[in-house]
């Protein structure tokens, strides 16, 4: 199809009308030329294609498909080639149910442990949810399908979601919130982005010609539609003028018939609505020119392979005395609601109904010396005796005793906000009386979001599940018996209280107006810098074996920040069993003008090695993972001087360090006035050989002079040395330098230009 010409034989009526949906899940077709309609659907971790009457909170049943470990839970793989793969199988069961585009990944930040979505999004670390991001895409649009990148941008709170405003500042937006969408749509190029339904600084995300052209387009280079995230928008010729192309779902015409008027009455220019028409279609032309209905949808496979990922998924978090893995003929007690009905992903648009589901009692069938109790009730908080008493007869009759517990579906949803960090008290309490009848007892957690554990000296072992998909007890069950050697990392921070979070005390807002308070220090940057201890540090995870690091190598001592670094290190399987290690490099800058935190992640690989093996693993850095947002130049900026390079097994275990000298090659506009102070000027080698003829004419100004010993005791030498970095150079002025006002300001002016 021609699609301009196509356009160029539309009325306006009928390019408008393409501006927004058919219905819930449908574009706008044009009958008359040919223009044919498609589907989108949910996302992101399996399909949720309702047939019949849509609905956007996943309360209407939708086709059975296959749920995925949900992001929660592959991020805590860390392993690119994983979340590729689960792209993979989503763009072929796509492809199958003739899906243009499927709503997702969702990868915004994880500001505070209490967002209700935090069990759709990735990380708290914006390097690792923007690789990830960028595997996702990648999987999924190799099947020629496409993906919705969302919710753009800073969704950190389901709290007012409709209505409120983030106000974040411009280096953390940079630095924190945009990195996943920015790298996924400079390295996979998703072909839709879902603008989110909340304000950034005073603007609804869907009327922002900042974030949705200037930011997305100008500077990012994407080239898709923007859709509105379904319902976020308010004024849609503002949106058509902002760059949203597409809105979601219909609104049964009401907005196509106020973008006419617009364009009527000249408020809107026409070729924005063309351009947006012409948007829509080429991506909905390459899916249809790329349709593969006749592309196998294998739901078994399928379930085999989230079997595997969400083992690959699983965080081994305590193991005292080696108690796992469980041997074969050891007798178990299996506690626990979730051992029988697990709980395996989040509520709201990305519930998927699920073709097949495996909890860890059917996966140990046929398993002779097992007994099960159920221990709690997921309906209430309260704990029943009766469930209690019996789950500990059957913990006091067995050799090990596994407690699987976490969140119940109400204590975490996409639509609203967590109000605390705890388990239900049931839980908390069946664990510590099961932890007393039996010395091995083995906690496993099913949960979107981190708990509080007050439990956790009690038991010896725990494994973080998160949310695993559908096939999340046979997962748990191969790495229970060590079968899957665990291998996944935090990919947040755990921390001890609720209250330690640095969003905690502004997190959700004043009513509308939510302030991101504790900028760029989010997660560990926060715990880290502050030296806070944490109850489990981000990137962290025990295995059944155990790694060394050795040789750490870097390319150079010294660098420029247009070269690349080189960093190298081997690592050695040290146990006895073949496991996998996530290997971290994080970078932070040791002396800086800006707040920056201790390290930031700016590497990792996932290796497989057997006993004994080593291997080396590189990786390279280049300018950004030495940068930071530069407010004055609006630009990633580098600022000379050393750095150190840490490998680590998490942010908190760092077991190699080097220094790298790097060499910024950014001038910052020299903006000096007669107001500048020394301080900021002495740094200016430049300025300051400018400044030499009226320094050496100022004592006062410049130099320590002589003094009385009283007048020593007043004024200490620190003192002097302060107040005069401190003093803005008019004192040269005032206090005898050889130069008069104007003289200085013609100086100043002079330095500026260089
Ligand atoms: C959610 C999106 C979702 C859309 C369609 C919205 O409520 O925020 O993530 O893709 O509904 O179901």
């Amino acid at each position: 199809m021609d699609i301009k010409k196509v356009i160029s034989e539309m009325t306006l009526e009928e390019k408008c009308s393409l501006l927004s949906g058919s219905d819930f899940w449908h574009t706008q077709p044009v009958d008359r030329l040919g223009v044919k309609a498609c589907m989108v659907s949910d996302g992101p971790h399996g399909l949720r294609k309702q047939d019949q009457t849509g609905d956007h909170l996943g309360i209407n049943d939708s086709i059975k498909a296959v749920c995925y470990p949900t992001a929660c839970a592959t991020a805590a793989s860390f392993d690119r080639d994983l979340v590729y793969a689960l792209g993979e199988g989503i763009g072929d069961a796509c492809q199958h149910e003739e899906l243009s585009v499927v709503l997702g990944p969702a990868v915004n930040i994880k500001r505070s442990p209490l967002c209700g979505r935090n069990f759709e999004y990735f990380s708290e670390d914006p390097y690792l949810a923007a690789e990830l991001s960028v595997s996702h895409i990648s999987g999924v649009q190799s099947r020629n399908v496409g993906t919705s990148i969302k919710h753009f941008a800073a969704n950190s709170q389901e709290h007012r979601r409709m209505s409120s405003d983030a106000r974040v500042d411009e280096r953390t937006l940079r630095e924190i919130y945009f990195p996943a969408f920015e790298q996924a749509v400079k390295r996979a190029q998703p072909w839709t982005v879902m603008c989110s339904y909340n304000k950034i600084n005073g603007t609804y995300a869907s009327e922002n010609p900042w974030l949705l052209t200037k930011v997305l387009r100008d500077e990012w280079g994407f080239k898709g539609y923007v859709v509105s995230d379904w319902g976020a928008v308010s004024d849609r010729v503002a949106g058509v003028a902002a760059g949203l192309d597409l809105e979601m779902p219909s609104s049964n015409g009401v907005n196509d018939r106020r973008v006419v008027e617009a364009v009527r009455a000249g408020r809107l220019d026409e070729k924005l609505v063309d351009q947006a028409v012409e948007r829509i279609l080429t991506i909905n032309q390459r899916y249809l020119s790329n349709a593969a209905p006749s592309t196998p949808w294998d739901k078994d496979a399928q379930h085999e392979q989230a079997r595997q990922m969400a083992a690959e998924c699983m965080v081994l978090l305590k193991n005292e005395d080696n108690v796992l893995p469980l041997k074969e003929g050891e007798s178990l007690a299996v506690i626990g609601k979730f051992a029988v009905q697990p709980r395996f992903q989040g509520g709201g648009s990305s519930h998927i109904n699920s073709h097949r589901i495996t909890s860890l009692m059917d996966a140990l069938e046929g398993v002779s010396g097992v007994t099960y109790a159920q221990g709690y009730d997921i309906k209430t908080e309260e704990p029943d005796e009766a469930l209690i008493a019996e789950a500990v007869a059957a913990a006091r009759n067995a050799d090990k005793a596994v407690i699987v517990a976490g969140l119940p579906d109400s204590f975490e949803s996409e639509g609203y906000d967590r109000k605390h960090m705890r388990m239900p008290n049931c839980q908390v309490e069946l664990i510590r009386r099961v932890a007393e009848a039996n010395p091995n007892t083995i906690v496993v957690l099913y949960n979107g979001s981190p708990v509080e554990m007050p439990w956790i000296g009690c038991v010896k072992a725990v494994i973080e599940g998160y949310l695993g998909g559908q096939a999340v007890g046979g997962a748990t069950c191969d790495v229970l018996y060590g079968r899957v050697n665990p291998c996944g990392r935090l990919p947040e921070s755990f921390p001890i209280k609720l209250e330690d979070n640095p969003s905690y005390l502004s997190y959700g807002g004043e009513g509308n107006v939510a302030v991101y308070t504790e900028g760029v220090f989010v997660g560990y940057r926060y715990y880290d810098k502050k030296k806070m201890d944490v109850l489990f540090p981000f990137g962290y995870g025990l295995s059944y074996t155990s790694f060394e690091y050795s040789n750490l190598r870097l390319s150079a001592e010294k660098i420029k920040d247009t070269d690349t670094l080189t960093v190298t290190v081997d690592v050695t399987n040290t146990g006895s069993l073949a496991g996998k290690e996530v290997v971290q490099l994080y970078v932070g800058d040791k002396e800086s003008e800006v707040f920056r935190p201790v390290r930031e992640l700016k590497g990792f690989e996932k290796i497989a090695l057997n006993p004994g093996e080593t291997k080396t693993v590189s990786f390279t850095l280049e300018k950004r993972a030495f940068a930071y947002w530069n407010t004055t130049i609006h630009d990633w900026y580098v600022e000379s001087g050393d750095f150190t390079i840490e490998i680590g097994r998490s942010s908190r275990d760092i077991v190699l360090v080097k220094d790298v000298y790097v060499e910024g090659t950014t001038q910052l506009p020299r903006a000096y006035t007669v107001d500048s102070i020394f301080m900021d000027l002495m740094k200016d080698e430049k300025a300051m050989a400018m400044l030499k003829p009226m320094m050496e004419g100022s004592a006062h100004v410049t130099e320590e002079s002589n003094t009385t010993e009283a007048a020593d005791e007043a004024i200490t030498k620190e003192m002097a040395e302060a107040m005069m970095m401190y003093n803005p150079l008019r004192m040269a002025v005032n206090f005898g330098g050889n130069i008069s006002y104007d003289e200085l300001a013609a100086l100043v002016e002079q330095i500026n230009k260089g």
